[in-house]
Protein backbone atom coordinates (compact mmCIF):
# COMPACT_ATOMS: atom_id res chain seq x y z
CA UNK A 1 0.00 0.00 0.00
CA UNK A 2 1.69 3.67 -0.72
CA UNK A 3 0.92 6.27 0.77
CA UNK A 4 -0.28 9.55 -2.31
CA UNK A 5 1.52 12.42 -1.94
CA UNK A 6 0.93 15.67 -3.30
CA UNK A 7 3.63 17.78 -3.79
CA UNK A 8 3.39 21.49 -4.66
CA UNK A 9 6.51 22.64 -6.57
CA UNK A 10 6.04 26.73 -6.18
CA UNK A 11 9.08 26.97 -8.60
CA UNK A 12 10.38 30.87 -8.80
CA UNK A 13 7.51 32.34 -7.15
CA UNK A 14 6.71 33.97 -3.84
CA UNK A 15 9.09 35.88 -1.37
CA UNK A 16 9.52 35.23 2.08
CA UNK A 17 6.86 37.21 3.50
CA UNK A 18 4.18 35.86 0.99
CA UNK A 19 5.51 31.99 1.89
CA UNK A 20 4.55 33.03 5.48
CA UNK A 21 0.90 33.85 4.57
CA UNK A 22 0.31 30.91 2.48
CA UNK A 23 2.00 28.31 5.42
CA UNK A 24 -0.36 30.35 7.74
CA UNK A 25 -3.57 30.26 5.42
CA UNK A 26 -2.75 27.09 4.39
CA UNK A 27 -3.18 25.43 8.07
CA UNK A 28 -5.71 26.87 8.99
CA UNK A 29 -7.85 25.20 6.19
CA UNK A 30 -6.44 22.22 6.17
CA UNK A 31 -5.97 21.67 10.48
CA UNK A 32 -4.55 18.42 10.40
CA UNK A 33 -3.32 16.67 7.41
CA UNK A 34 -6.01 14.11 6.96
CA UNK A 35 -4.92 10.68 7.14
CA UNK A 36 -3.80 8.74 3.99
CA UNK A 37 -1.97 10.95 1.92
CA UNK A 38 1.25 12.65 2.47
CA UNK A 39 1.38 16.57 1.32
CA UNK A 40 4.85 18.30 0.80
CA UNK A 41 5.32 21.78 -0.45
CA UNK A 42 8.85 22.57 -2.29
CA UNK A 43 9.42 26.50 -2.64
CA UNK A 44 13.13 28.43 -3.66
CA UNK A 45 15.83 27.98 -1.28
CA UNK A 46 15.22 31.30 0.51
CA UNK A 47 11.85 29.97 1.65
CA UNK A 48 13.22 27.21 3.49
CA UNK A 49 14.01 28.54 6.87
CA UNK A 50 10.21 30.08 6.33
CA UNK A 51 8.65 26.69 5.69
CA UNK A 52 10.80 24.83 8.69
CA UNK A 53 9.32 27.26 11.39
CA UNK A 54 5.56 27.75 9.67
CA UNK A 55 5.42 24.13 9.28
CA UNK A 56 6.88 22.64 12.36
CA UNK A 57 4.84 19.79 14.07
CA UNK A 58 2.34 20.09 11.13
CA UNK A 59 2.84 16.97 9.21
CA UNK A 60 2.99 18.69 6.29
CA UNK A 61 6.33 18.34 4.66
CA UNK A 62 8.84 20.59 2.86
CA UNK A 63 11.56 20.22 -0.07
CA UNK A 64 14.02 21.76 -2.18
CA UNK A 65 13.69 22.01 -6.11
CA UNK A 66 17.38 20.66 -6.29
CA UNK A 67 20.79 20.50 -5.22
CA UNK A 68 24.22 20.51 -5.79
CA UNK A 69 25.74 17.11 -7.44
CA UNK A 70 28.84 17.88 -4.90
CA UNK A 71 28.86 17.65 -1.05
CA UNK A 72 30.65 20.87 0.01
CA UNK A 73 33.20 23.14 -1.75
CA UNK A 74 33.92 26.07 -3.51
CA UNK A 75 30.87 25.79 -5.64
CA UNK A 76 29.46 29.67 -5.68
CA UNK A 77 26.11 29.88 -5.84
CA UNK A 78 25.23 26.16 -5.84
CA UNK A 79 23.31 24.62 -2.57
CA UNK A 80 24.13 21.43 -0.57
CA UNK A 81 21.84 18.25 0.22
CA UNK A 82 23.59 18.76 3.56
CA UNK A 83 22.03 22.45 4.02
CA UNK A 84 18.82 21.28 2.91
CA UNK A 85 18.45 18.42 5.10
CA UNK A 86 20.10 20.39 8.46
CA UNK A 87 16.85 22.57 7.77
CA UNK A 88 14.82 19.55 8.71
CA UNK A 89 13.63 19.01 4.56
CA UNK A 90 12.58 16.11 3.70
CA UNK A 91 13.00 15.96 0.09
CA UNK A 92 15.06 17.50 -3.01
CA UNK A 93 13.70 17.34 -6.54
CA UNK A 94 15.93 16.49 -8.75
CA UNK A 95 16.21 16.68 -12.75
CA UNK A 96 12.76 18.97 -13.14
CA UNK A 97 12.94 19.06 -17.31
CA UNK A 98 12.75 23.09 -16.39
CA UNK A 99 16.88 22.32 -14.79
CA UNK A 100 17.38 19.77 -18.04
CA UNK A 101 16.19 22.02 -20.42
CA UNK A 102 17.61 25.67 -19.61
CA UNK A 103 20.41 24.38 -17.62
CA UNK A 104 21.42 21.57 -19.51
CA UNK A 105 21.33 19.25 -16.82
CA UNK A 106 22.25 15.61 -18.13
CA UNK A 107 21.05 12.32 -16.32
CA UNK A 108 24.55 11.32 -15.14
CA UNK A 109 24.49 14.94 -13.56
CA UNK A 110 20.77 14.30 -12.13
CA UNK A 111 22.50 10.71 -11.00
CA UNK A 112 24.78 12.57 -8.64
CA UNK A 113 22.49 14.91 -7.09
CA UNK A 114 20.42 12.13 -6.23
CA UNK A 115 23.03 10.60 -4.75
CA UNK A 116 23.78 13.92 -2.73
CA UNK A 117 20.41 14.11 -1.76
CA UNK A 118 20.43 10.54 -0.15
CA UNK A 119 23.27 10.42 1.45
CA UNK A 120 21.92 13.72 3.34
CA UNK A 121 18.87 11.83 4.28
CA UNK A 122 16.77 13.33 1.60
CA UNK A 123 14.16 11.54 -0.38
CA UNK A 124 14.92 12.59 -3.60
CA UNK A 125 11.90 13.36 -5.96
CA UNK A 126 13.32 12.70 -9.66
CA UNK A 127 12.03 13.49 -12.72
CA UNK A 128 11.36 12.12 -15.84
CA UNK A 129 9.28 13.09 -18.98
CA UNK A 130 9.59 13.08 -22.80
CA UNK A 131 9.62 16.34 -24.81
CA UNK A 132 6.48 16.81 -27.28
CA UNK A 133 8.94 15.73 -30.46
CA UNK A 134 9.30 12.02 -28.56
CA UNK A 135 5.93 11.49 -27.75
CA UNK A 136 5.09 12.19 -31.66
CA UNK A 137 6.92 10.00 -32.76
CA UNK A 138 5.37 6.93 -30.56
CA UNK A 139 9.32 6.56 -28.47
CA UNK A 140 7.78 8.72 -25.07
CA UNK A 141 8.64 5.06 -23.30
CA UNK A 142 12.07 4.49 -24.00
CA UNK A 143 13.40 7.90 -23.78
CA UNK A 144 11.64 8.13 -20.48
CA UNK A 145 13.24 4.75 -19.48
CA UNK A 146 16.61 5.64 -20.38
CA UNK A 147 16.51 9.10 -18.65
CA UNK A 148 15.50 6.95 -15.71
CA UNK A 149 17.97 4.23 -15.72
CA UNK A 150 20.95 7.31 -16.24
CA UNK A 151 19.72 9.21 -13.56
CA UNK A 152 19.70 6.44 -11.27
CA UNK A 153 22.98 5.08 -12.34
CA UNK A 154 24.90 3.93 -9.27
CA UNK A 155 21.92 5.39 -7.08
CA UNK A 156 21.32 2.71 -4.33
CA UNK A 157 18.35 4.33 -1.71
CA UNK A 158 18.19 2.79 1.60
CA UNK A 159 14.83 1.66 0.94
CA UNK A 160 11.90 2.26 -1.10
CA UNK A 161 10.44 5.70 0.82
CA UNK A 162 13.43 7.02 0.05
CA UNK A 163 12.95 7.41 -3.32
CA UNK A 164 10.01 9.39 -5.49
CA UNK A 165 9.85 9.05 -9.18
CA UNK A 166 8.01 12.01 -11.07
CA UNK A 167 6.23 11.49 -14.38
CA UNK A 168 6.47 14.73 -15.93
CA UNK A 169 5.50 15.08 -19.96
CA UNK A 170 7.68 18.21 -20.59
CA UNK A 171 4.41 19.29 -23.22
CA UNK A 172 1.99 19.04 -20.53
CA UNK A 173 4.27 21.15 -17.98
CA UNK A 174 2.71 24.65 -17.34
CA UNK A 175 0.37 24.43 -21.19
CA UNK A 176 -2.47 23.38 -20.07
CA UNK A 177 -2.22 20.24 -21.40
CA UNK A 178 -2.42 17.26 -19.60
CA UNK A 179 -1.54 13.13 -19.99
CA UNK A 180 -4.76 11.12 -20.29
CA UNK A 181 -5.04 9.02 -17.00
CA UNK A 182 -4.37 6.54 -19.72
CA UNK A 183 -1.29 7.54 -20.73
CA UNK A 184 0.39 8.40 -16.95
CA UNK A 185 -1.07 5.08 -16.03
CA UNK A 186 1.21 3.69 -19.05
CA UNK A 187 4.21 5.22 -17.92
CA UNK A 188 3.84 4.78 -14.41
CA UNK A 189 3.28 0.93 -14.87
CA UNK A 190 6.66 1.10 -16.83
CA UNK A 191 8.74 3.71 -14.72
CA UNK A 192 7.88 0.78 -12.28
CA UNK A 193 8.78 -2.38 -13.98
CA UNK A 194 12.01 -0.29 -14.84
CA UNK A 195 12.21 0.01 -10.79
CA UNK A 196 11.52 -3.60 -10.19
CA UNK A 197 14.38 -4.95 -12.75
CA UNK A 198 16.95 -2.33 -11.24
CA UNK A 199 15.96 -2.71 -7.66
CA UNK A 200 13.29 -5.69 -7.58
CA UNK A 201 9.71 -5.91 -7.26
CA UNK A 202 9.03 -5.92 -3.47
CA UNK A 203 10.80 -2.65 -3.66
CA UNK A 204 8.89 -1.09 -6.98
CA UNK A 205 5.82 -2.24 -5.24
CA UNK A 206 6.58 0.38 -2.74
CA UNK A 207 8.02 3.17 -4.43
CA UNK A 208 5.90 6.20 -5.11
CA UNK A 209 5.30 7.35 -8.59
CA UNK A 210 4.04 10.50 -9.15
CA UNK A 211 2.24 12.54 -11.94
CA UNK A 212 3.11 16.22 -13.00
CA UNK A 213 1.99 18.47 -15.53
CA UNK A 214 -0.96 20.64 -15.65
CA UNK A 215 -2.74 18.92 -12.63
CA UNK A 216 -5.87 21.19 -11.59
CA UNK A 217 -8.72 20.28 -9.44
CA UNK A 218 -10.64 19.54 -12.38
CA UNK A 219 -7.90 16.60 -14.12
CA UNK A 220 -6.49 14.97 -10.59
CA UNK A 221 -9.13 12.76 -9.77
CA UNK A 222 -9.07 10.75 -12.99
CA UNK A 223 -5.32 10.84 -12.89
CA UNK A 224 -5.09 9.43 -9.19
CA UNK A 225 -7.51 6.90 -10.01
CA UNK A 226 -4.82 4.71 -11.81
CA UNK A 227 -3.47 2.22 -10.02
CA UNK A 228 0.35 2.81 -10.29
CA UNK A 229 -0.24 6.42 -9.94
CA UNK A 230 0.52 7.36 -6.75
CA UNK A 231 0.17 11.22 -6.55
CA UNK A 232 1.08 14.65 -7.63
CA UNK A 233 3.72 16.81 -8.33
CA UNK A 234 1.45 20.42 -8.78
CA UNK A 235 3.21 23.69 -10.00
CA UNK A 236 0.65 26.20 -11.43
CA UNK A 237 -2.09 24.79 -9.17
CA UNK A 238 0.09 24.94 -5.62
CA UNK A 239 0.61 28.55 -6.10
CA UNK A 240 -3.30 29.53 -4.37
CA UNK A 241 -3.73 27.74 -1.17
CA UNK A 242 -7.46 26.76 -2.54
CA UNK A 243 -6.83 25.06 -5.57
CA UNK A 244 -3.75 23.43 -3.51
CA UNK A 245 -6.34 22.49 -0.73
CA UNK A 246 -8.38 21.12 -3.32
CA UNK A 247 -6.10 18.85 -4.81
CA UNK A 248 -5.14 17.46 -1.48
CA UNK A 249 -8.28 16.65 -0.41
CA UNK A 250 -8.74 14.82 -3.56
CA UNK A 251 -5.56 12.38 -3.13
CA UNK A 252 -7.28 11.24 0.53
CA UNK A 253 -8.52 7.52 0.73
CA UNK A 254 -7.28 6.77 -2.68
P1 LIG B 1 2.38 22.81 -13.85
O1 LIG B 1 1.49 22.06 -12.86
O2 LIG B 1 2.35 24.29 -13.67
O3 LIG B 1 2.14 22.34 -15.25
O4 LIG B 1 3.88 22.36 -13.48
C1 LIG B 1 4.19 21.02 -13.36
C2 LIG B 1 5.56 20.89 -12.84
O5 LIG B 1 6.52 21.14 -13.53
C3 LIG B 1 5.71 20.46 -11.42
O6 LIG B 1 7.03 20.15 -11.13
Amino acid sequence: MRTPLVAGNWKMHKTPSEARVWFNEFLDELGAVPPGVEVAVLPSFPLLPVAAEELAGSGVAFGAQDVSAHTWGAYTGEVAALQVADLGARYAVVGHSERRRYWQESSELVAAKTARALEAGLTPILCVGEPLEARERGEAEGFVLDQLRRSLQGVEPAGPDRLVVAYEPVWAIGTGRTATPNDAEAMAMAIREELAARYGAAFAERVRVLYGGSIKPENFAAILARPNVDGGLVGGASLEVASFLTLVRLAVGL
